[in-house]
Parts: C-alpha cells; structure tokens; sequence
C-alpha cells in the first residue's frame, strides 16, 4: 500500500480521487482550506484519509504541512496536485497584480509541492498534475489568467519527467467539463451547467469519479510506462 498526497481533498475530483485510493487501501495525507469538510473524508476514509488544512495561497502553509508530516509520513508514493481556481474573472488587458492568486494556486503550490516532496519521494513515485483542455479549444478570454497557469503546468509536468529520467514519472491530465462546483460557478449555477453540456459531444459532462479512474491508474505502478504526458480526457469535447 502506499502513500499520496491529494490537494482539493475537500470537493469534486480531489474527492472522489481522494475516496477511491483510500478504498484501494492507500493512506492519502488530503489538503484543503475546508475543515468541516475534511473531518467528514477522515471518517469516510476508516483511518486511511488524513486531513490537513492549508491554503495554497499562502506558502508557508505548504512548508508547515511537510514539516509536520516529516516524521509521520517519511515516504510519499505520488502526489495529485489538483486543486484549482478560476480567480475573478476579468477581461486581460485588465489583468493585475490582484490575479496573481490564481497562478500561485494552480502553478507555485504544484511547483513549491513538488520541489517540498522530491527528498521523500519513493523511487518509482508518480506525480499527477491536474491542467485543463488548454491549447485544444479556444479557452473564455475573462479567464486567461487560468488558462496561463495551467499551461505552465504542462510545461513544469514535462520539464520535471525529463529531469528525473523516470526515477519518478510525471505527468498532467486535462480535463473536459466535469460536473463540480468549480464548474457550476462558471456557468451561473449547476442547471445552466448542465444545459450547456447538452452540446457536449456525449451529452452531457464527466462525473468526477470519472476523472478520478485516470488519475488513480496514473498515479498507480499499472502506468509505470507513461511518463512526461499531458492526457486529455475529455469524453470527445474537443472533437467539436
Ligand atoms: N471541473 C472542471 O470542469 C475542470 C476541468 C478541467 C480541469 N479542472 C481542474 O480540476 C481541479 C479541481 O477542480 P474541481 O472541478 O474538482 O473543483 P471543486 O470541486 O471546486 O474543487 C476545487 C478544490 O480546490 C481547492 N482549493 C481551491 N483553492 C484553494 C486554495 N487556495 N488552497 C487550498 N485548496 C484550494 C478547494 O478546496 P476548499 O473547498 O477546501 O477551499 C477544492 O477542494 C482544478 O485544478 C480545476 O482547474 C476542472
């Protein structure tokens, strides 16, 4: 059994990645900001869910959690850097310093993660990075700031797999529409969400325990082959 790390525990494709690996039988240390909400996946995982509140927002929160887990937590098998935000949307030629939040979650916590992990890493760990269809559909304008920050993922998935050589594997998964409340809060709420996926090419929208199957193969030994690739998994939407 192993261990991982899982950012965005406390909602949608962080959860149900979460929940799946704990029922595989693996210890999961699982980040999010809502605590309510990690007590509820701590007694969901039967002790196999451990709960650590960080904001990755604010970096020394993220050295404070490897601190604490050094001891515990030596080893780490694969770490899912999924946790996200679309920011505020705004137009780009208005794009300020105010949106620097959105690349310090969605890129500098993976990077800060990720360079934080590399001493405990296991040989053969697998680091999953969770990007976006960026760069095969044409992304909203008022939210480039996210687009940006999850193309820089990709860049920063296959810089990593080339610098280890496959010591570690690591690579980044690009969703289509999942059903999540990130994705309802786009769209002005989950039936205008929905109504809008009947143009997806299968009709309507991933369940995030969808997205979870491929990160949790990814993240697994099954996988030991793929390594420096960004994976859209998308049911088809970018065939439209
Ligand atoms: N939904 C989609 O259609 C879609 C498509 C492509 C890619 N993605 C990516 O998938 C990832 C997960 O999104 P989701 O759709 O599952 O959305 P979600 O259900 O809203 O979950 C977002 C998660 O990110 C966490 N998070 C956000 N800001 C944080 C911060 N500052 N510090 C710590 N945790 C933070 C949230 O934690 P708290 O609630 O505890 O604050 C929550 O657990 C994101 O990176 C997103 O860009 C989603």
């Amino acid at each position: 059994m192993k261990t991982y790390i899982v950012t965005g525990a406390t909602g949608g494709i962080g959860e149900a990645t979460t929940l799946q690996l704990a029922k595989e039988g693996h210890t999961v240390l699982a980040l999010g900001r809502n605590a309510e909400k990690g007590t509820v996946l701590e007694q969901e995982g039967q002790g196999n869910i451990h709960f650590f509140q960080v904001d990755l927002a604010k970096p020394p929160e993220i050295q404070q959690f490897f601190d604490d887990t050094a001891t515990d937590f030596p080893t780490i098998d694969g770490i899912f850097n999924n946790a996200g935000t679309f920011g505020k949307p705004v137009a780009p030629e208005r794009v300020t310093d105010a949106q620097q939040e959105v690349f310090q979650v969605n890129y500098h916590a993976p990077e800060q993660i990720i360079q934080l992990a590399v001493k405990r890493l296991s040989k053969g760990a697998s680091i999953v990075n969770n990007s976006a269809i960026v760069g095969h559909v044409k992304f909203p304008a008022m939210l480039l700031p996210y687009a940006s920050s999850k193309s820089a993922l990709i860049t920063l998935t296959k810089t990593y797999a080339a610098r280890f050589h496959g010591k570690y594997r690591f690579n980044a998964i690009c969703p289509g529409p999942v059903d999540t409340a990130l994705s309802h809060s786009l769209y002005g709420g989950k039936d205008k969400f929905d109504l809008a996926m009947k143009h997806h090419l299968r009709g309507n929208a991933a369940q995030p325990a969808e997205i979870a199957e491929v990160v949790c193969f990814l993240l697994s030994d099954k996988a030991s082959y793929i390594n420096g690739q960004s994976l859209v998994v998308d049911g088809g939407y970018t065939l439209t």
